[in-house]
């Protein structure tokens, strides 16, 4: 039995198709939420988190101009208390192949601790060594963010902002990887999210460039 009705999944699809990108409020059932925000805060303390890196460009110092995000890559079979994430994740992924006639076959997600005072600058999640993303899919985990605080998701459209989403918790944003534009606004608060990627073939590539 899945966690949502149809009516739900296509409510969502929809505004996806329609727009680009969606959000969605409370989107965890709530254990399932606690289970993932406990996992972070558990790797977080055992100081599981690596920096992330840009891809081909290497260069450590203009990696940290681009994103300041500090990342932990998650796997099925080792982070198996995460098992209710990843079968959400799984019907997520027949709901868009079934409703949008995609066909998506895998998914990459890793955890994000952004420290207070980092950002990652206005990129697309689709590029050259990364075209098999087609989803971006991130869930926020900050039970304590307020306004001022920082650390938003802004969407551009037609090269101007478009909305800022606020990183609430258990929040998520849902968006085409090959045109959404996006940043992450610096945070003045450690920020904390599930960040990942729908694919349309297996993972790997995305793994090894961090
Ligand atoms: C990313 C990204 C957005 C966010 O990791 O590629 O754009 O809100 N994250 O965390
Ligand atoms: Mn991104």
């Amino acid at each position: 039995m899945g966690a949502y009705t149809d009516d739900e999944w296509l409510a969502w699809i929809d505004q996806l198709s329609a727009e680009d990108y969606v959000v969605i409020d409370e989107f965890l059932p709530k254990d399932i939420y606690q289970t993932l925000r406990s996992f972070f805060l558990e790797h977080l303390k055992q100081d599981d988190f690596s920096k992330a890196g840009i891809g081909a460009a290497g260069n450590r110092q203009i990696a940290a101009s681009i994103r300041g995000d500090y990342i932990y890559w998650l796997t099925k079979e080792r982070d198996v208390t995460l098992l209710p994430v990843f079968q959400l994740l799984e019907e997520l992924i027949q709901k868009l192949n079934r409703y949008c006639f995609l066909s998506l076959s895998g998914y990459e997600f890793h955890l994000a601790h952004y420290p207070s005072g980092t950002f990652y600058r206005r990129h697309l999640d689709q590029f050259r060594e990364r075209n098999n993303r087609m989803i971006s899919i991130i869930i926020y985990l900050n039970e304590l963010w307020n306004e001022g605080d920082g650390g938003e998701l802004i969407v551009y459209r037609d090269n101007e902002v478009h909305e800022k989403i606020q990183p609430l918790a258990n929040r998520c944003a849902m968006f085409r990887s090959d045109c959404v534009e996006h940043e992450v606004s610096e945070t003045r608060i450690s920020r904390y999210s599930l960040t990942g990627w729908l694919l349309y073939q297996p993972p790997g590539l995305g793994q090894i460039l961090g």
